[in-house]
C-alpha cells in the first residue's frame, strides 16, 4: 500500500513538472509565432493586415527600443494585426518563426535578420507563396530578389562617420600624424551591423598609414562579452590609443574594465573613446565626456515601416532600400538632443 502511494505521488509530481516546463517554454523559448493581442477568430471579421514579425532578439536597449516601435506602429488602431515572435539570438528561432508565418499566411513578412548568410531556401518559401518579404533593420546576403524591401540604417555610412570623427579630432589638434593602436570591439561577425560598420571604419583608417589596428573581436552587442573582449585586450595590449565599439552596450561594458584597471576614457582620459547607437545612457557618458563620439543608429523604425506597408497594399511603388535619418553625437551638440531622447 505504502509502495503505491509512493508510486501514485512520483507520478502527480512528474505531471506537475511536466506542465511547469510545458508553461515555461511558452515563455522564454518558443520560436514559434505566437499571437500578441488577440484571438485568430476576430481576425476574419476585421479588415486588419496581417503581419509577422520575427524580431532576432533582445540583446540590448537598442534591440528592446526597435521591437517597441514596430509594436507601437503596426497597431490594431493602426490597421494591423501583428503577429511577433522573439528570436532570443538564434538563426534556426527565426527560420522557424518564418515558417510558421508561411503555413499561418500572414500578409507580410517583416524580419531582421541575426546574420547575413543562410536566409536563401526559407525566403524563396515566402516567395513561392507569395508572402512579400520586408528587412529591418539588417540585410541578407545573396539575391534581393527574396525581399521587397528594407528599412533600417547605413550601417557602411555610421562606420565611416566614426572614422572622419577620429580624423578630425586628431587633425584639429595637429596630431594628425600620431601613431594611434586602435582595437575595435565589434559586433557578431556575420551580421549587417559588424560587417558595415567595420567595412566603414576601415575605410577611413585604410587612408592613415599610423593608425595601427591591433584587434578586432567580437563583443556579441553585449555588456558581460564588451567587459570581458576589453579586460583581455587590455591586457594583451599596453598601450591602447582608441577603443571603437560597435554598440553602446559593449561600450558599458568595455568602460567596466577600463575603469578597473584604473585607466579613463573620453576627452579628458587617457583613450578615446567610440561608440555606436546613441542610448540615453551613453548620451549623458557623451555628456559628461567619458565617451568622445557616439554614432547614432536609429531603432524608430516602425511608422515608416507601417507606411511603407500601406503604400504596398494601396499597390503603390515603393522603394528597394530605406535609410533612416542619424546623427553624430559628440560634447558639442549632445546637449540639444539628451532631453529629448526616450530610450
Ligand atoms: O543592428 C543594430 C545593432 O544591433 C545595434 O547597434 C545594437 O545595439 C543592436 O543589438
Amino acid at each position: 500500500m505504502k509502495n503505491e502511494k509512493r508510486l501514485v505521488m512520483a507520478l502527480v509530481v512528474l505531471v506537475v513538472m511536466f506542465l511547469v516546463l510545458l508553461g515555461a517554454s511558452g515563455d522564454f523559448g518558443s520560436a514559434t509565432p505566437q499571437q500578441t493581442t488577440e484571438d485568430e477568430s476576430s481576425l476574419a471579421d476585421e479588415d486588419l493586415i496581417v503581419v509577422g514579425f520575427s524580431q532576432l532578439g533582445s540583446e540590448s536597449v537598442w534591440r528592446a527600443t526597435h521591437t517597441a516601435s514596430i509594436q507601437n506602429a503596426l497597431s490594431k488602431e493602426n490597421g494591423f494585426f501583428l503577429q511577433y515572435s522573439n528570436a532570443r539570438q538564434k538563426q534556426e528561432n527565426q527560420i522557424k518563426a518564418i515558417r510558421g508565418f508561411i503555413s499561418q499566411r500572414v500578409d507580410y513578412i517583416v524580419f531582421s535578420p541575426l546574420m547575413e548568410d543562410g536566409w536563401e531556401t526559407v525566403l524563396t518559401e515566402a516567395k513561392d507563396a507569395g508572402i512579400p518579404v520586408i528587412l529591418v533593420d539588417r540585410k541578407i546576403s545573396g539575391s534581393s530578389d527574396l525581399y521587397t524591401t528594407f528599412i533600417g540604417s547605413d550601417m557602411e555610412e555610421e562606420g565611416r562617420k566614426a572614422g572622419l570623427w577620429l580624423e578630425n579630432d586628431l587633425a584639429r589638434r595637429g596630431r594628425a600624424d600620431d601613431p594611434l593602436n586602435i582595437v575595435v570591439l565589434t559586433g557578431p561577425f556575420g551580421s549587417t551591423s559588424q560587417i558595415g560598420r567595420s567595412r566603414g571604419f576601415m575605410q577611413v583608417a585604410s587612408q592613415h598609414e599610423s593608425w595601427k589596428i591591433l584587434a578586432q573581436e567580437s563583443g556579441d552587442f553585449t555588456v558581460v562579452k564588451g567587459k570581458e573582449v576589453m579586460a583581455k585586450l587590455l591586457r594583451q595590449y599596453e598601450d591602447i590609443d582608441v577603443v571603437v565599439s560597435q554598440n553602446d552596450e559593449m561600450t558599458f561594458g568595455a568602460m567596466e574594465a577600463i575603469a578597473e584597471a584604473g585607466l579613463t576614457t573620453g576627452i579628458y582620459g587617457k583613450m578615446k573613446m567610440i561608440s555606436f547607437d546613441g542610448v540615453k545612457d551613453a548620451l549623458e557618458l557623451v555628456d559628461s565626456g567619458k565617451i568622445n563620439c557616439d554614432v547614432e543608429c536609429n531603432p524608430l523604425q516602425g511608422e515608416l515601416l507601417a507606411e511603407v506597408i500601406k503604400k504596398l497594399e494601396a499597390g503603390e511603388r515603393v522603394e528597394k532600400e530605406y535609410f533612416v535619418d542619424e546623427l553624430v553625437f559628440t560634447k558639442n551638440n549632445v546637449s540639444d538632443y539628451l532631453s529629448d531622447r526616450v530610450y
